[in-house]
């Protein structure tokens, strides 16, 4: 049985004002009935998986909880007194399923992705799990469409003969704009879709030699948790201790480094991926109109094309106005250029600054 870890505590700042601190993007319908958590679950409904083991910020314990338990999925929730970042997180996640007896193989999914074909996520999942029983570190790979700088690049090794695998030469998280134009253009590189897949021993192995001080600081906490209803609190005052950092800086980059194709094994995943992190890639996977707008609630538009324009509850109007976000919301309204999605968070940054 793979053992799912889903990955929730972002703070989903560069979807502001839809996305809040008290109510992050995770938790919102984005593009679908369920929310972008209970559709993350609910693709694993084919799959050989336990219930989802949930990380999240002990803030959004209820919401999480609460829409675990509407699809019928509810498993336990650690949660994260502050966050971390993604490296201490799985860490917490791995430490907390190995026993004497259990190494249980985690498929880590991040719960802010959208993925329209389902039968083919299955396939490489199903396709992925002799590889990582063997003690491989999986990634799955998306083929880049533009130059994005928000993602992290791993650059493809030779193809493996005992899987549709491919050994990885070597990984880079987030370059900058000319690199990731660089990477695009020669074709040798996918994107990391931020999932992976490792027996829980592997990633605790690995972040042991790369970032020993991340690790003691997880163990630690791990040490003294407690557990009430479906929640698993660790100890608040060792885990603040902990350096923040994510999975792709802290073990990925170094391990491909270091070891290049050795351990780290990509499986191309051509399942319309899409990581719903920023205002261009809502209007991305949308249904649009016939001027390329995405509308939610009351919008009225007139020579306007290529705009996503979401009403929460007032009348939105638009005339001549192209490539353009408007959001408006009960208490705050975003105007953004759509090329610059990126930049929202300079935004949150500096309202969290007034406050
Ligand atoms: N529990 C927990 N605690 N979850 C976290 C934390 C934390 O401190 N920080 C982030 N997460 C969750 C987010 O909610 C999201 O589901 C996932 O971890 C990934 O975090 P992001 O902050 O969205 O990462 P990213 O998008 O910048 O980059 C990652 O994903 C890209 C693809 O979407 C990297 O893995 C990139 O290499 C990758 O290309
Ligand atoms: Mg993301």
């Amino acid at each position: 049985m793979i053992k799912p870890v889903i990955l929730a505590g972002g703070s989903g700042t560069r979807l502001w004002p839809l996305s809040r601190t008290l109510y992050p993007k995770q938790f919102l319908k984005i593009n679908s009935e369920y929310t972008l958590i209970q559709d993350t679950v609910n693709r694993l409904s084919n799959l050989p998986c336990e219930l989802p083991l949930t990380i999240c910020n002990e803030d959004h314990r209820f919401i999480a909880a609460e829409q675990l338990r509407a699809i019928d999925r509810l498993g336990p929730i650690l949660l994260e007194p502050v966050g971390k970042n993604t490296a201490p997180a799985i860490a917490l996640a791995a430490l907390s399923c190995i026993s004497n007896d259990e190494d249980p193989i985690l498929l880590v999914l991040s719960a802010d992705h959208v993925i329209e074909n389902v039968a083919e996520f299955e396939r490489v999942v199903n396709n992925s799990v002799a590889l990582a029983q063997e003690g491989k570190l999986i990634t799955f790979g998306i083929v880049p469409t533009h130059a994005e700088t928000g993602y992290g690049y791993i650059k493809k090794g030779d193809k493996r003969s005992d899987s549709q695998g491919i050994n990885v030469d070597s990984f880079v998280e987030k370059p900058n704009q000319a690199t990731a134009e660089q990477y695009l253009n020669c074709g040798e590189y996918l994107w990391n879709s931020g999932m992976f897949m490792f027996k829980a021993s592997r990633y605790i192995e690995e972040l042991k030699k790369y970032r020993a001080d991340i690790y003691k600081s997880c163990y630690r906490a791990m040490a003294a948790t407690s557990t009430d209803l479906d929640f698993i609190r660790i100890d608040a005052e060792e885990f603040g201790k902990c350096p923040s950092d994510s999975i792709d800086y802290a073990v990925m980059e170094p391990l491909c480094k270091s070891q290049g194709s050795d351990s780290v094994v990509v499986m191309p995943l051509a399942a319309n991926w899409s990581d719903i992190g920023s205002f261009s890639a809502i209007w991305d996977v949308s249904d649009k109109d016939q001027n390329n707008n995405v509308h939610t609630g009351d919008v009225l538009s007139h020579h306007s094309t290529n705009n996503l324009i979401m009403a929460e509850n007032m009348l939105v109007t638009t005339v001549g106005i192209e490539n353009t976000v408007v959001i408006q919301t009960k208490d705050a309204v975003l105007v953004a250029s759509k090329g610059q999605g990126q930049d929202v968070k300079a935004i949150v940054n500096q309202l969290s600054k007034l406050n």
